[in-house]
């Protein structure tokens, strides 16, 4: 596996509306192991294939029970809405308040091609809105209310 470089703030990849994974293959696995460690190292619940420059339809989310790996996406219900604090690793240090569905239910692929569903509420219904919004370009700083930014500390300065 090989750490990933983070797409930050004003990368125009972040912008695109990524296209659709038509091939999955022994590559793509590679590639989406590579994403899963670059979250993990940098203790992240999800990331989205854009954030790491390549703007195609996959993610991988782990809010610390399982590990997905989601290809092609598809949220095919809403449930209610909810308020909560958000981050984004490529806004490191930033968090903010996001109105999400309550529960949500996602089709997609897994890393083997295999159609699978996923019925999500709390934490993980949040971060497969959160990662599938990366695919279409979209920011939670967009629409997140009470941004706050943690202040760097002098050693960062130096
Ligand atoms: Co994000």
């Amino acid at each position: 596996m090989a750490l990933l470089e983070i797409k930050k703030a004003g990368d125009p990849v972040l912008k695109k509306i990524c296209a659709p994974v038509d091939k999955i293959d022994k590559r793509l696995r590679k590639f989406l192991d590579d994403m899963a460690e670059t979250m993990y190292k940098h203790e992240g619940v999800g990331i989205a294939a854009p954030q790491v420059g390549i703007p195609i339809r996959a993610i991988v989310v782990d809010v610390g029970k399982k590990r997905f790996d989601i290809i092609n996406p598809v949220i095919t219900e809403r449930v209610g809405t909810i308020v909560d604090s958000e981050g984004c690793l490529s806004f490191p240090g930033v968090y903010g308040e996001v109105e999400r569905a309550e529960k949500v239910r996602v089709e997609y692929m897994n890393r083997y091609g295999k159609r699978k569903f996923i019925e999500a509420e709390g934490l993980l219904a949040r971060c497969l809105q959160h990662e599938v919004d990366h695919l279409d370009g979209h920011l939670f700083i967009e629409v997140a209310k009470n941004i706050t930014a943690e202040k760097k500390n002098r050693s960062d300065n130096e």
